[in-house]
Parts: structure tokens; C-alpha cells; sequence
């Protein structure tokens, strides 16, 4: 259907199209030169790579000229990680204006794909119209679209390689030349082994994204193996992999030579895949290398970077509208002893005059650990109803937590309603018994729509018993205090390729559910372990609005693509250290670009004592997160807030003022959820031009106007910020302001009870009272603080929903 035989270069007409002709000749001629010095280096293939790869046996352009299919022939065969596949399928559509797609496939066998009703995206299947003896023979061809600034070119080399090329700068934004690379080719397709690789102007790339990990700096550096592959592994670790996988990058750009490139030009790359896998970032080189599915990459156009963000929320599903109530502040600990404890902590937040919002409980409120029980001694039913109502009363909320885990137990409903409803994952025909508070437990398959079904009427059950108002999805994984054996000779359990787990190559097994466990309709565990966390937020997402009839507050652990739709993140487990501190800047920052704006950190930090210095500059620093709570691991000191004088005065001081920003807050929220860009913006987002700002960790941006600069050492009183252009005021007293033409860094004071927070001309911000609730500030009169340009008008948004 629609596909006709792609022209001939020389029959291209228009200058135009003479000049993507020249841009092609040039790429021909350095794909063939190179191609022709590859030198391989190291990963177990380079005894065998040279020549290696696949060839065009025959191209296709439909009508349009926006969809190009090709079909590739191995033209060499390498014997490690198992066998090649000999015949693969090529499809790059520009699906908008905004948007290419270039999938690879095994052009005769199905195999493993994200399914569209889990992250739902249009459809993209072989063309099968051209018989098996067709034969054309392509020069370079290319799909492009007048009105996308998206060129996407398959060079008919040996082996073959494609190029992505802005056609308004003719910026190259990817490239699979096999210059360099490790294996001298760029793709190699296998059943449990895909490589692609892409070459970057490394002195003008600036790549930000690819989590979950913790790093010290926001811009990826070079040298790196980022793995994916969920896991229980704290947030303390740096550079391994976290609770979530989110394969998706954005490459800002430094202007070129010849200026055709302007600073800041950016677009954005999502490998679309759920399998485990390793992301090389070395030298000029990006590589892939992934142990399952298909290669389903999507490039996205900007070229600013909250446009490229737009562009990638509108196809993994913009972030979930957020209550107002959880701009709020936040307090949780894992170790609260009872009910009594709890009405304390919330009796000591009014008695300070600290606004707190929402009170949570752990895993401690549990009977034996149990998801929706109530321990019937420490936090027995009717003094929790008691205590819930008071809260409500006062405006205040209440989240409690939940861990996938179901307790095997035969006298426990929610275990046997699970049990009818046959929703547990299963290993070898029974459900995969695992190992986590409760001791013994089964794990709901949220794959299988029973499974939603069953979560939402637990939590109908447990709202029934007491009205909590969020839910804290934890251990989603999924985390397992146990490790078992792997089924003997299974390259499911044991795959040939070992991706770089938990930063040691730990096989994939370790510490969650194997990979031979089955779900809904035989999905392995292979294939779907890391989008549990997200089918598990769903699933919870969808069970709240049911019962509530209002947005629903999740937190989730472990996240996936598109996550953001129903849950908000906190980054797990850091440590109460200085280093950390500083390290939540880049996190945050990274969801954000993930599609994931409702973000936080555990303020004051989870693990470890903390100190009165290191919490105070932290709630300093975590009254702007988008999520703002306090929360602490059992058998640490006690740490909320008016613990200590001090930090109780820095702790009224920043809540005051991020209180009486709650309007700016939620309307950022709004603006996320409208077109997905984030609450919480690295500098450059507003100052794309200014390259300075693409090496900047430790400040940050709320919207487009108010700049964050926070201490982040012990016994320091000043702070060196950066400042682009224009004129700063500081946000406490609206004085004291930093003129910058260009952006320069100052000193600024930061004594301990301060935190500079400055806005710059030309915003108006709406904002209103200071109160101890979110429901008392939204009922102070509004101001409008105009902060006047010196060079034109000045511009604000408020949302009022
Ligand atoms: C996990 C969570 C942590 C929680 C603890 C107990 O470590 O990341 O936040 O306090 O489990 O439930």
C-alpha cells in the first residue's frame, strides 16, 4: 500500500533538494573512507567485526516521502552472544512534523515489543509488499518533510548506516558511521544482543538524561556504561543502575565553526525498549548494546529544550495533573512506633509553626508487614480513624505505603482474593514465591488487567477501613530480599551478554523476580521486569481516581517511560551526607526531562544520621523540590523539622516563602501537564544560548524565572552562582539585585539561615499568603509581583483550576 520505488538521486529536482544531494554525496564518501579505516577495539567481537553488519538488499519510499522501508541482509556472521538474524527490517516514518522513527526488526520472526496497550504509540509493522527476489539498487535515500526540520538519510554503504540531519543547519544529530567504534560496525542483531551505535560531535554535544542514576555531574561525561535494568539498589551508589529505566536523552548543542549551528539547538533520542541494557558513552560515540526486543529509536525535533520535551510527552503521555495539596510540605519516616508517635510528630509541626501538609507512615503501620492491615496494637483502627480525622479537619492529608509483595498467608484476605483471581506471577506452572517484609510472598502480575482489577478493589477495601489520601508505591522493582537459581541452561535466567548490573555484572537475577517467571499471556520476566513499577502505578493511579473521584497522589519507586501519566518519583534511598545533598540537584533534574515533574529527594536524607547543619541546609535546599518531604530510615536519629531551633527557623523561613509560591507551583504543575515541561528546569531551558549554563549542577531553575542556588558544603557561608543576563532580584526581600550582561558567577552571602532564591526581570509571579496549609494559603488575598524589565515587557501565567 502507498509504496512506490524510491527515484534515483539524479532525478531529485529543486535546489533543494540539490543541496541534500551534495550533504549526501559528502556522507558517502566519509562513509566509505571511514568505513575503510575502521579499527576495532575490545568487547569480544573484534576477532570477527571487520566487514561485519548488514546490507541494503532493497529500499522503499511511500507516496508521501515521510516513510522509508528497507530491507537488510547479513553480509557477515560473528559467533559470540548467539547467533545473527539474517534478515532485518528497516521502517523510519516521520510520524509528525516533530517526530522520526527508525525501528529494526527481524524482517521474518516477531519478537518481543513493548505492547501498545501498555505504552500506546502508532503503528509501525514491516512492509511485506515487495517479493522475496525484488531487487533495487539505492544510492543514499532520504525521508524528509517540508515542513520538519528532521532529515533522515540510509546510506547504501557496506555495511549499510543511516544519518538523522537538522535540515535548517545541516547539523548531523545522528550518525552510524562505524567509525570508531568498538566492534567496526554499528549494528549487530541478535536474539539477545542488539548493538547500535551513533557518533556524536563530541566537542559540541551536551547529552542530559539516560536514567536512573545517581551522578555527580547533570551532563552526562564520557567514559560511562549507563545500565538499565530496575533494581533495589540505593540511590546512595553512584553511576549504577536504579529503580528505573528510562533510555531517553537530550543533546543540546555548542554552535559549530562555521556558525550554521546555533547555541542551544536540541533534540531529543528515546530508544524505545524495556530489556536490559548497557548505554556506552565514550569518546565521540554513543552506544546500545540491549539483550532483547527490537531497536525502536524516536528522535525528536526541538529544537529548544522544553520543546523537545513537549515533543516527547506527546508521545509517551503527558504527566498526571497533581492535587494542590501535594505542593504541600511532606514528613515520613521508616521507624514510627505507633499512633501516638505519628499525632506527636504532627503536634510538633503546629507547635512550631512549621506548615506541614501531609503526614505518611511506613511499612510500620502494618500488621506483620501485611498491605492494607493495620497493626492491631500500635496502630489499631479506631485510634488511626481518630487521629486520620483530626488531620482532615485541619486541612492536613494523609499517605501511607504499600509494597507489591502479598504475604502468603491462608487466613489473609488480600492473599486469598489473589489467589482466586489466579493474578501472581508464576515460575514452573506456580506462583514465584519471593522474600520481602512479610517473609514469604507472591507478586500481583500487573501485565494482567485481573491483577488492576483485584489491586482496585483492595485499596476500594483499605479506603473503606481509613480514608488515605495518596498512596506510596515501594520495592516495585521488583525488590526481593532473595535470590533463586536460575533454571539450568536458560539464557533467559542467564543471558550471553552480561549487562553491567548493579556496576559489577551481576546477573539479572540477583535480588528480584528470575527471568523465566512468567505473566499475563507467557510475557517473561525477561522482557517486561522493568515496566512493573509502571503498570503497578497504573494500576494504583486508576484504583484512586475510582474511589476518590479526585486526581490521584501516587509515589512511585520504579519507574518507566511514561511513568509520569499516573505517578510522582522521589529519588529512594541517599544518604544523609553532603555529597548527596548536592547529587539531588542532577536527579531531579533528569526526571524532569523524563516526563516525571513531580519529583523530590528524602530531604534531610534517608540513611545515616543526619546533622542539624546538613538537614537545615537541605530543607533549605528541598522547599523547592517539586516534592518536598522529610524521611528518614528506622534506627537513625530523629529528624523532623523543629527538632532543632535552628533548623526549625530555616525550616519557616523557606516553607514561608515556597508557600506563598504554591500558585507559581501548581500553575507549573498545569503547564507539565498541558505540554510536559518540567517544574524544576536545568538553566539552560531558559538560556539556551548561554553555553555556561550546560555544565551547571548545583543550581536550578522553578518555570522560567525563579533560580534556586543552594549551599551544598559544610561551614560555608557564601555561595559562587551563576547568573545569566539580566537583571536578578533576590526573592526574600525583592532587593539586593545581581545585574549580569553577559551571565557571570558572583559571590553571594549565604549565612546559615539563608538560601538565595532570585527571580529575574521581566516575570510576574501570582502568589498569595503564608500559611500552615495549603487549604489556609489559598485563602489569603493573591499578589502579583511584577518584576519589571529594563528592556520590554514582562509576562506571567496563573492557573486557577
Ligand atoms: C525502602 C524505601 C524506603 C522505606 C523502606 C521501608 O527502602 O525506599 O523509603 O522507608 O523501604 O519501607
Amino acid at each position: 500500500r502507498n509504496i512506490r520505488k524510491a527515484k534515483p538521486i539524479s532525478h531529485l529536482r529543486g535546489s533543494h533538494d540539490q543541496l541534500l544531494y551534495l550533504i549526501f554525496c559528502v556522507f558517502t564518501f566519509a562513509f566509505a573512507f571511514l568505513a575503510s579505516t575502521a579499527t576495532p577495539t575490545s568487547n569480544g567481537l573484534e576477532e570477527e567485526a571487520v566487514g561485519y553488519g548488514y546490507a541494503i538488499r532493497s529500499v522503499t519510499v511511500d507516496r508521501s516521502g515521510k516513510s522509508l522501508s528497507a530491507d537488510l541482509q547479513l553480509i557477515k556472521k560473528s559467533s559470540v552472544f548467539g547467533p545473527d538474524i539474517q534478515n532485518l527490517n528497516l521502517i523510519a516514518s516521520l510520524e509528525t512534523k516533530d517526530r522520526l522513527r527508525v525501528r529494526i526488526t527481524d524482517a521474518n520472526h516477531q519478537r518481543w515489543e513493548i505492547p501498545s496497550q501498555i505504552i500506546p504509540r502508532p503503528p509501525n509493522s514491516p512492509h511485506r509488499s515487495l517479493p522475496e527476489n525484488h531487487h533495487s539498487s539505492p544510492g543514499n535515500l532520504f525521508i524528509s518533510d517540508r515542513n520538519s526540520d528532521l532529515i533522515f538519510t540510509v546510506h547504501n554503504t557496506t555495511p549499510f548506516g543511516f544519518a538523522v540531519v537538522r535540515r535548517s543547519s545541516g547539523d548531523t544529530l545522528f550518525n552510524t558511521s562505524p567509525e570508531g567504534s568498538d566492534s567496526g560496525t554499528f549494528l549487530i542483531f541478535k536474539d539477545q544482543y542488539l548493538q547500535l551505535s551513533s557518533l556524536l560531535p563530541a566537542d559540541r554535544s551536551s547529552l542530559y538524561g539516560l536514567g536512573e542514576h545517581t551522578r555527580k555531574s547533570f551532563k552526562l561525561t564520557h567514559n560511562q556504561i549507563l545500565t538499565m535494568w530496575n533494581a533495589d539498589i540505593g540511590s546512595a551508589n553512584l553511576d549504577v543502575n536504579l529503580y528505573g529505566s528510562q533510555p531517553f536523552y537530550i543533546d543540546v548543542r555548542s554552535p559549530d565553526s562555521d556558525g550554521r549551528v546555533p547555541a542551544g539547538s536540541t533534540h531529543g533520542v528515546l530508544l524505545l525498549n524495556s530489556n536490559g541494557m548497557d548505554i556506552v558513552y565514550a569518546g565521540d560515540r554513543i552506544t546500545y548494546k540491549v539483550i532483547g526486543g527490537v531497536l525502536d529509536l524516536y528522535f525528536f525535533a526541538g529544537p529548544m529544550p522544553g520543546m523537545v520535551i513537549e515533543q516527547y510527552t506527546e508521545l509517551i503521555g503527558r504527566p498526571a495533573p497533581m492535587p494542590y495539596w501535594s505542593f504541600g510540605f511532606h514528613q515520613c519516616r521508616y521507624g514510627y512506633k505507633n499512633v501516638y508517635d505519628v499525632a506527636n510528630v504532627v503536634a510538633g509541626y503546629a507547635k512550631a509553626r512549621i506548615p506541614l501538609e501531609v503526614m505518611w507512615t511506613d511499612i510500620d503501620y502494618m500488621d506483620g508487614y501485611k498491605d492494607f492491615t493495620l497493626d492491631p496494637i500500635n496502630f489499631p483502627l479506631d485510634k488511626m480513624r481518630k487521629f486520620l480525622n483530626a488531620l482532615h479537619r485541619n486541612g492536613q492529608k494523609y499517605v501511607v505505603i504499600l509494597d507489591p509483595g502479598i504475604s502468603v498467608n491462608k487466613t489473609y484476605g488480600t492473599y486469598v482474593r489473589g489467589m482466586q483471581a489466579d493474578i501472581f506471577i508464576k515460575r514452573d506452572g506456580i506462583p514465584y514465591l519471593g522474600s520481602v517484609w512479610p517473609g514469604p510472598v507472591y507478586f500481583p502480575d500487573f501485565v494482567n488487567p485481573a491483577a488492576g482489577i483485584f489491586w482496585g478493589n483492595e485499596i476500594k477495601l483499605f479506603r473503606e477501613l481509613i480514608p488515605v489520601d495518596g498512596l506510596w508505591i515501594d520495592m516495585n522493582e521488583i525488590s526481593n530480599f532473595i535470590s533463586s537459581p536460575p533454571t539450568p541452561f536458560s539464557t533467559l535466567d542467564d543471558p550471553p551478554y552480561k549487562i553491567n548490573n548493579a556496576g559489577i555484572r551481576r546477573p539479572i537475577n540477583e535480588k528480584t523476580v528470575p527471568a523465566t517467571s512468567l505473566h499475563f499471556n507467557n510475557m517473561t520476566e525477561y522482557n517486561v521486569h522493568s515496566l512493573y513499577g509502571f503498570l503497578e502505578s497504573k494500576a494504583t493511579n486508576a484504583a484512586l481516581i475510582n474511589v476518590t473521584g479526585k486526581r490521584a497522589f501516587v509515589l512511585s519507586r520504579s519507574t518507566f517511560v511514561g511513568s509520569g501519566k499516573y505517578a510522582a518519583h522521589w529519588t529512594g534511598d541517599n544518604a544523609a551526607t553532603w555529597d548527596d545533598l548536592a547529587y539531588t540537584i542532577p536527579s531531579i533534574l533528569n526526571f524532569g526531562l523524563f516526563g516525571i515533574p513531580m519529583v523530590g529527594a528524602d530531604i534531610c536524607g534517608f540513611s545515616g544520621n543526619t546533622t542539624e547543619e546538613l538537614c537545615r541546609r537541605w530543607i533549605q535546599l528541598g522547599a523547592f523540590y517539586p516534592f518536598a518531604r522529610d524521611h528518614s530510615e528506622k534506627y537513625t536519629i530523629r529528624q523532623e523539622l523543629y527538632l532543632w531551633d535552628s533548623v526549625a527557623a530555616a525550616a519557616r523561613k523557606v516553607l514561608g516563602l515556597r508557600y506563598r509560591l504554591l500558585p507559581y507551583f501548581y500553575t507549573l504543575m498545569y503547564e507539565a501537564h498541558i505540554k510536559g515541561i518540567p517544574i524544576a528546569r536545568p538553566l539552560f531551558f531558559s538560556f539556551p544560548q548561554d553555553i555556561k549554563t550546560y555544565d551547571i549542577n548545583s543550581q536550578f531553575l522553578i518555570g522560567k524565572g525563579v533560580m534556586v542556588s543552594p549551599v551544598l558544603k559544610p561551614g560555608v557561608v557564601s555561595v559562587n552562582a551563576y547568573f545569566p543576563a539580566g537583571n536578578w532580584f533576590d526573592l526574600f526581600n525583592y532587593s539586593n539585585s545581581v545585574s549580569a550582561n553577559p551571565g557571570k558567577y558572583t559571590t553571594l552571602d549565604a549565612p546559615s539561615d539563608h538560601i538565595n532564591v532570585h527571580v529575574r526581570e521581566g516575570n510576574i509571579l501570582a502568589m498569595q499568603g503564608e500559611a500552615m496549609t495549603t487549604e489556609r494559603a489559598r485563602k489569603t488575598p493573591f499578589q502579583l509581583l511584577v518584576v519589571v524589565s529594563s528592556s520590554g515587557n514582562s509576562s506571567g501565567d496563573i492557573f486557577l483550576g
